[in-house]
């Protein structure tokens, strides 16, 4: 199999590049090791930055952000029970789109389907190889059992955190910058109308606490737990008591419960290889970085990349200009430092570290209300969670 560009994995990364490729007439053959139904209903965050909406919209992917998503002009940040709210559009005029990662990936391998070019999920065996040439290729064999071959001018590793591709760049050259965290997300879906009109990040002495959202009737909620931490330990009345503990306050605001019927433990860890690109081969999103879920940075992350990514691929393709693409992981790498750091400091100011003392938890405090109570703050806090704008 002869194409432009071939793409392994077949999340938001890889499907937007795509896309945006196919737009502008490049082929490509995207593969991916998890069935489509897997990658549809896998979990993830929910909130787009305005730059990763106008994206989806640019590329006539006819997604249903407008329609089945929902626009949020702000958040509250609650401290010890007292609330913080944040006007976007008032402070840095944008505001944010609460739209889950797993319908965007609906969205985007429908579009797919209906350009008629090859995708192939539930693959085993990836392999590639030849990236330091200019005739890289991928092979897997697919769900038939068929040998499946691709022979590329350049590879792209979207295949996230724990794909093949990252490791082709040899250790020599290869960076990975690794930060771990002391603690996890107790995740939980349930059916139950909104507690609030906005998201709310609280920080209490109880640990951190997300009250997110899905829908009019389902409710995305998360609360700051050990790793360790066994679901099967937590029945819904010990969880509703645990989240309501960790939002309570002078206001009286009080959760709206329901059945909960999805349960998960999330992972905390931060963690960026350097470079994002070797010969003829380009790493975009988790393939390259991964950043803890507070603020939401993942998906739009790498849609960021691919926003670099695929306008440096069509100018190699149709002006022979290969500079952009050459510079590609110096231009990417910035903003995903910056990604990095808006992650960490949402992360540290909002939880309780159980391995650091009573000093760390009072500066951190100190460092949330720095911002909360300074405009200027207040105005970095928003433009970081909107999002910066695309180069
Ligand atoms: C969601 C997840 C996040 O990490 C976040 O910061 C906001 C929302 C979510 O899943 O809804």
């Amino acid at each position: 199999l002869q194409t432009d560009v071939a793409i392994v994995g077949a999340g938001p990364a890889g499907l937007m590049l795509a896309h945006l490729l196919h737009n502008a007439g490049i082929e490509s053959v995207v593969i991916d090791n998890r069935s489509r139904d897997d990658i549809a209903h896998t979990h993830r965050a929910g909130i787009l930055e305005a730059g990763s909406v106008r994206m989806l919209e640019a590329a006539g992917v006819e997604s249903r952000v407008h329609t089945d998503g929902h626009r949020h002009d702000g958040i509250d940040i609650r401290v010890n029970g007292a609330s913080n709210h944040f006007d976007f559009p008032e402070l840095v005029g944008e505001s944010v789109w609460l739209y889950p990662q797993n319908e965007i990936f609906v969205d985007l391998s429908a579009a797919r389907e209906r350009t008629g070019r090859p995708t192939y999920y539930s693959v085993t065996d990836t392999r590639l190889g030849d990236v330091e040439t200019e005739h890289p290729w991928v092979a897997a064999t697919t769900s038939e059992g068929d040998e499946l071959c691709i022979d590329a001018r350049y590879v792209v590793g979207a295949d996230g955190s724990r794909g093949p591709c990252r490791s082709m760049i040899p250790d020599g050259t290869r960076q990975r910058f690794f930060h771990e965290y002391p603690f996890a997300w107790f995740g939980i879906l349930c059916e139950a109308p909104p507690s609030h009109e906005v998201l709310i990040y609280s920080r209490s002495e109880r640990g951190f606490a997300l009250i997110s959202q899905r829908s009019s009737n389902v409710q995305r909620m998360y609360f700051q737990a050990s790793p360790d931490t066994d679901v099967a330990d937590w029945s819904d009345d010990r969880i509703w008591s645990e989240l309501q503990a960790r939002v309570d306050g002078p206001d009286g605001f009080e959760l709206n419960t329901g059945p909960i019927f999805d349960k998960t433990v999330l992972p905390f860890r931060s963690a960026v290889t350097e470079p994002m690109q070797h010969g003829s081969m380009f790493l975009a999103g988790d393939s390259a970085h991964t950043v803890p879920p507070t603020g939401a940075k993942g998906l739009n992350l790498a849609f960021a990349d691919v926003a670099v990514l695929a306008p440096a691929l069509i100018k190699a393709f149709k002006e022979s200009d290969a500079e952009a693409l050459a510079g590609y992981s110096q231009t990417a790498t910035k903003r995903v430092w910056k990604a990095q750091n808006f992650s960490y400091q949402m992360t540290r100011m909002l939880h309780t570290d159980p391995t650091q003392d009573a000093f760390e938890t009072k500066r951190s405090l100190g460092e949330l209300r720095s911002i909360l109570e300074s405009d200027h703050g207040r105005r970095y806090l928003a433009e970081c969670y909107t999002g910066w704008p695309h180069g």
